[in-house]
């Protein structure tokens, strides 16, 4: 179970398609979290047309924080997306209030990651990188940071400075692996290969240039003929293959005597928080969880 970060340093890639189209083909319950400081949900406003209204947001979130009650509060206040394992956390409404979360993030990101040892993953979708209200802890905890670009000059002209930013920070954690680049639009026109040669990070997924099956996810577009077989659909399947892979791989690396990441259900939610902690202190060096 695993904690995987969508985010972006330009533009706009695709983050936030990318994540719920991920959270929608994911095989197993997971819960998006919405923490792009932007505000104004492009959850509610894209795929659910502004047609639901959400009990609650992350600013909900820092205040039962505030009063001892975050573990709790994330399922009572998620809205789940009917007939489906997806759970949603929406983000704030204004941009305004992304300073209210900037205490919540550290405990946010601890508490996501018991969460992740009670058998759901968590897909954050962190917007775009270095705006006030950022969510950083969260990223630095991820087992998995996707870093979004699109292959053209552009794109990678502005995300080149983040790649090497992210690079330094996971490799000083000792968790390079936790940091990948998702690309969206393979060969439009650059491939895999150069874009990582470019960016100085493994391609670790790329997505298929398919407007009409996008724009399901960030519009809430009619669903286009074959959707479920669409171009997109099925590089969003192998994508969350290779990210469940690679989180996996990461966190387990990161235990002591790389003991397996814990799935059996029947383990208690203690258990697996004792696991996780002990994985940050390897040695008596606290490398991850230094916030939390
Ligand atoms: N794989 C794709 N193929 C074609 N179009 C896409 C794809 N992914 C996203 N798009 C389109 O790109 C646009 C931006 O997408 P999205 O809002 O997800 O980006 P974002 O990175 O979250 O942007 P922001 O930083 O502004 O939140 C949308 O019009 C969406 O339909
Ligand atoms: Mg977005």
């Amino acid at each position: 179970m695993s904690l995987i970060v969508v985010c972006s340093s330009s533009g706009s890639p695709g983050v936030t398609t990318s994540a719920l189209g991920l959270a929608l083909t994911w095989p197993r319950p997971v819960l998006l979290v919405e923490a792009d400081p932007t505000g104004g949900s492009a959850l509610l406003a894209g795929y659910f047309r502004g047609q639901v209204t959400p009990a609650a947001s992350l600013v909900d979130l820092a205040f039962a924080h505030r009063t001892g009650a975050l573990a709790e509060a994330i399922p009572a206040l998620a809205m789940t997306v009917p007939g489906t394992e997806v759970s949603i956390l929406p983000g704030t409404l204004a941009h305004g209030q992304a300073r209210s979360l900037e205490a919540l993030w550290a405990p946010l990101a601890a508490t996501l990651k018991a969460l992740d040892a009670m058998g759901q993953d968590v897909l954050v979708d962190a917007g775009r990188l270095g705006l006030t209200g950022s969510p950083e802890p969260v990223i630095e905890e991820a087992d998995l940071c996707l870093l979004t670009v699109r292959t053209d000059l552009v794109s990678l002209a502005g995300a080149r400075s983040w790649a090497q930013t992210l690079r330094t920070r996971f490799d000083a954690q000792g968790a390079g692996d936790s940091l990948g680049l998702l690309t969206v639009g393979q060969g439009r026109p650059y491939s895999p290969r150069e874009v990582a040669t470019v960016l100085g990070v493994p391609v670790l997924a790329s997505l298929a240039w398919d407007e009409a099956a996008a724009a399901v996810f960030a519009r809430g577009a009619p669903r286009p003929r074959r959707f479920e077989t669409s171009p997109l659909l099925r590089s969003l399947r192998a994508t969350g293959d290779a990210a469940r892979a690679r989180a996996g791989n990461v966190a387990n690396a990161l235990a002591p005597d790389h003991e397996p990441t814990p799935t059996n259900p029947e383990r208690t939610a203690v258990e697996h928080a004792t696991i996780g902690r002990a994985s940050h202190e390897r040695n008596g060096v606290t490398q991850r969880g230094a916030r939390a």
